[in-house]
């Protein structure tokens, strides 16, 4: 009988990746503390939604060789893919990494392999051959002994949610070892599955490396939306600014927002600034940057309604915390809108991921959930909080610029896209190139 692979958490992360393992005819246990996703899972039903993983799982399951369980069973590799939360402090709850290493550490026998995936502070990965040697003290760990019982890797996730199953597979990996013998252990169990390039380095410097990504994309993002905001004060068009800026050969600004959401990007940075306060002032700032651009489009939005005398209505489009996805996570558009709720305004909210609103905003008698056509019909101010492919097709040019604040730029994208010139904007001719 060939290797087993204990999956601990079976979440975005978690329940892909078992699925993926299992479909390479490795035979996968799956863990997670909560009793309906494992019920879930042995039907062969995964409790989100990821194009393809309905299918993955169910033939994973149908063919036997995927099962999921609350209780740890006894496996040659053990994939740890629990949450790693901020807590108050603004710094890494590793609880639940302790929790499923722990765990583990009742059923690992020599010469087991244990990979941590969550997005982890550095160190944690070391912490992970603490908290095991805690629990066996006989096993010789890797942290203290190069003759090693058990073998401990860290290799961070780096999946974009709605293209998970294809990048699961196809992107290239990291995996920072304990000792480079774990490194290697790590890579060969990395290989049954993975098509992208793996590098291999120490566990350090692979935690570290997960948490520049998302910090690199948080720094530029905030530099997009600090520009964002001096174009606002100067009265310039930003989405022409940025146009013009990014035809130099060397240039490549991102696109401004409503904010950053998400529970990478949003929280992954606190990590490293835990670590580094002193040093890491650039991070702290663009943290504080991309929260304030959320305030600064309610206030955009307070200034448009204060010229009404009435009780303004005012259309949301948008709550998810990106592009055509159902994931409110730290959304700044969910938050600009609650924000907007609590004050005199009627808001139609449109969100097409959604059957429902959320329950945060379920219980405002002020706020309904409505479609494209009936919100920028009925209402004064129509804010785009979200650049879902579905806004794409609204009429923009029919809307008289006071009415709109559009965080995203998709009026000026759809507008541009059909060569009309942008009615009301600093600039009013038609766009070339
Ligand atoms: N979702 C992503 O796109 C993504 C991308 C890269 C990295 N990550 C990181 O991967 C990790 C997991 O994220 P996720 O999005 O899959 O989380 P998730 O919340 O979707 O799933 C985690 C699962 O772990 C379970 N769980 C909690 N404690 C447990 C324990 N002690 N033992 C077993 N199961 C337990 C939960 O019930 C849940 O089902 C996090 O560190 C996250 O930052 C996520």
């Amino acid at each position: 009988m060939g290797q087993t692979v204990s999956v601990f958490g079976l979440g975005y992360v978690g329940l892909p990746t078992a699925a993926a393992i299992a479909n390479c005819r490795i035979r996968v246990v799956g863990v997670d503390v909560k009793t309906e996703i494992v019920d879930n899972i042995n039907e062969g039903k995964a409790h989100f939604v990821e194009p393809g993983l309905d299918i993955l799982l169910a033939a994973a399951v149908q063919g036997g060789m995927l099962r999921a369980t609350t209780r740890p069973e006894p496996a040659d590799v053990f994939v740890i893919a629990v949450p790693t939360p901020l807590n108050s402090e603004m710094s890494a709850d590793v609880t639940r990494v302790e929790q499923a290493a722990r765990n583990i550490a009742k059923v690992i026998k020599k010469g087991d392999l244990v990979i941590v995936e969550s997005t982890s502070p550095v160190g944690t990965t070391s912490a992970v051959c603490r908290w095991l040697n805690s629990e066996r003290p006989e096993l010789k760990l890797p942290d203290q002994n190069q003759d090693c019982d058990i073998f401990v890797a860290y290799c961070p996730e780096r999946i974009l949610p709605g293209r998970t199953v294809f990048e699961l597979v196809e992107n290239d990996r990291i995996i920072g070892g304990i000792t480079p013998a774990c490194a290697k252990r790590a890579e060969d169990f990395y290989r049954n599955f993975v098509r992208g390039r793996i590098s291999t380095t120490d566990a350090a410097t692979a935690e570290l490396v997960k948490l520049a990504e998302n910090a690199f994309r948080d720094v530029n993002i905030a530099f997009a939306n600090e520009l964002s905001m001096i174009c606002d004060s100067l009265s310039l068009d930003i989405w022409e600014a940025i146009n013009l800026a990014n035809q130099h050969p060397r240039v490549n600004i991102l696109k401004p927002g409503a904010g950053v959401g998400g529970h990478c990007t949003a929280t992954d940075p606190w990590f490293l600034i835990d670590a580094a306060r002193e040093d890491a002032r650039l991070l702290q700032t663009a943290r504080a940057v991309n929260d304030n651009k959320r305030e600064h489009i309610t206030e955009l939005v307070r200034s448009r309604i204060s010229e009404f005398e009435r009780r303004p209505v005012v259309a949301c489009l948008g709550l998810a915390y990106k592009p055509d996805i159902d994931d409110l996570r730290e959304s700044p558009a969910l938050r600009i809108t609650l924000t907007l709720a609590e004050e005199q305004a009627d808001i139609l909210v449109v969100e097409p991921h959604l059957p429902a609103l959320p329950s945060s905003l379920a219980d405002f008698p002020n706020v309904a959930l409505v479609d494209l056509g009936t919100a920028v019909s009925s209402a004064d101010v129509v804010v785009v909080l979200v650049g879902h492919s579905a806004f794409r097709d609204l009429d923009w040019g029919s809307l008289s610029e006071p009415r709109i604040v559009d965080a995203v730029g998709i009026r000026h994208e759809t507008q541009r896209a059909r060569r009309e010139p942008i009615v009301g904007s600093s600039q009013t001719f038609p766009k070339t190139g």
